[in-house]
């Protein structure tokens, strides 16, 4: 059976949009909460493929989405690479921080797909499980992203403590990211020797960042990685999304060589259509929290958002991840709006 998302990542769109929403699997799902608090902590819930591959299903048979993102999390490369990563409640992640050489020689690639091999295992699971027109997607943070947890140890407000470091010690950041590239190329190449049918880059902090960094912190790790996955899957569709990255896109999509990129919620879709969408599949961008009011404006905005980039290939997707508050049912009607539209 034909993968309408797959196709449309390789530039053949059809009538209808595919879909599929970030952080479709997740706290706003009961029925994901019921698997989560039957699982200690959240890394273990990640290298647990039975747990992993079921909360991956989950809303798939809720809702019908042309696309599956396997359950994982970005943190998952950090604490390959011998980095303590742990979830705390009510706060989010936390790391024993890497800041300077002593705390960077307790990285290594060495035990790493010994590590993460489990994330592998539900891949290959998913594949057997999924329906056989939706698309399996991998996924990995980029470099910039998870350095900026890996320095601070946590989530930061304007991830100072990463920016600080690339300024003030170049050296060891480049070491950090170096390494980054290093396991995350290999860790999406094993996803798609797994099974994946295309990957998204996630880099959720790339917002306001000065260009000569973004060439260095944003455009060169990622444009590597991607190049390593080619040299062993060309066919492989690969996402990116620079969130927060405005008129910094058009250069990202050029000089990185993705076959589609991720939309965050603010950018113009007049202009997306014409300096992106022209030359690349793009992604999104409804605003989660609309999904939490859900009703006609709602509507209103999906039929808005698949009106302006019907034009050429596009994959609806939200801007950014659905928050916990989301209610199932406005994801329902969600769903059932973009499935009603023909392009
Ligand atoms: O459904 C999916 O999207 C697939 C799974 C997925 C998760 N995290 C599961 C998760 C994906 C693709 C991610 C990516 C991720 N993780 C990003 C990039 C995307 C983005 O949101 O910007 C980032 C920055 C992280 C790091 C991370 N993981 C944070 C900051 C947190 C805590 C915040 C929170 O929502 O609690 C997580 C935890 C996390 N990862 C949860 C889920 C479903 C919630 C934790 C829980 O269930 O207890």
């Amino acid at each position: 059976m034909t993968k309408l998302l797959l196709e449309t990542l390789k530039g053949n769109p059809g009538e209808r949009v595919p879909f599929w929403f970030m952080r479709q699997a997740g706290r706003y799902l009961p029925e994901y909460r019921e698997v989560r608090n039957s699982t200690n902590s959240f890394m273990e819930f990640c290298y647990s493929p039975d747990k992993a591959a079921e909360v991956t299903l989950q809303p798939i048979r809720r809702y019908g989405m042309d696309g599956a993102i396997l359950f994982a999390d970005i943190l998952v490369v950090p604490d390959g690479l011998g980095q303590k990563v742990w979830f705390e409640k009510g706060f989010g992640p936390k790391l024993d921080p890497v800041n300077d050489e002593a705390t960077f020689k307790g990285l290594s690639m060495g035990a790493f797909h010994d590590k993460v091999g489990n994330v592998y295992e539900t891949v290959r699971r998913l594949k057997t499980e999924l329906p056989s027109d939706v698309t399996l997607l991998g996924f990995a943070g980029a470099p910039w992203t998870v350095a900026t947890y890996m320095i601070a140890g946590q989530g930061s407000k304007d991830h100072a403590a990463a920016r600080q470091l690339g300024y003030g010690n170049p050296e060891l950041f480049g070491k950090i990211m170096d390494m980054l590239v290093d396991a995350t190329s290999e860790y999406l190449i094993a996803q798609i020797d797994a099974g994946a049918d295309a990957v998204q880059i996630f880099d959720s902090w790339s917002a306001a960042i000065p260009e000569t960094m973004f060439e260095k912190w944003i455009i060169e790790p990622t444009k590597e990685i991607v190049s390593r996955i080619r040299a062993k899957h060309a066919e492989t569709p690969i996402i990116g999304f620079p969130r927060l990255a405005g008129a910094a896109l058009p250069r990202f999509v050029d000089a990185v060589g993705v076959d589609c990129v991720g939309l965050d919620t603010g950018v113009p879709l007049d202009w997306a259509a014409k300096e992106i969408q022209s030359k690349v599949c793009v992604q999104g961008n409804m605003d989660p929290h609309l999904v939490v009011s859900g009703g006609d404006l709602m509507v209103a905005e999906a039929n808005r958002i698949l009106e302006q980039l019907k034009g050429g290939a596009h994959i609806f997707n939200l801007g950014h991840g659905f928050v916990p508050e989301t209610p199932p049912e406005n994801v329902a009607l969600l769903s059932e709006t973009i499935k009603a539209f023909r392009r």
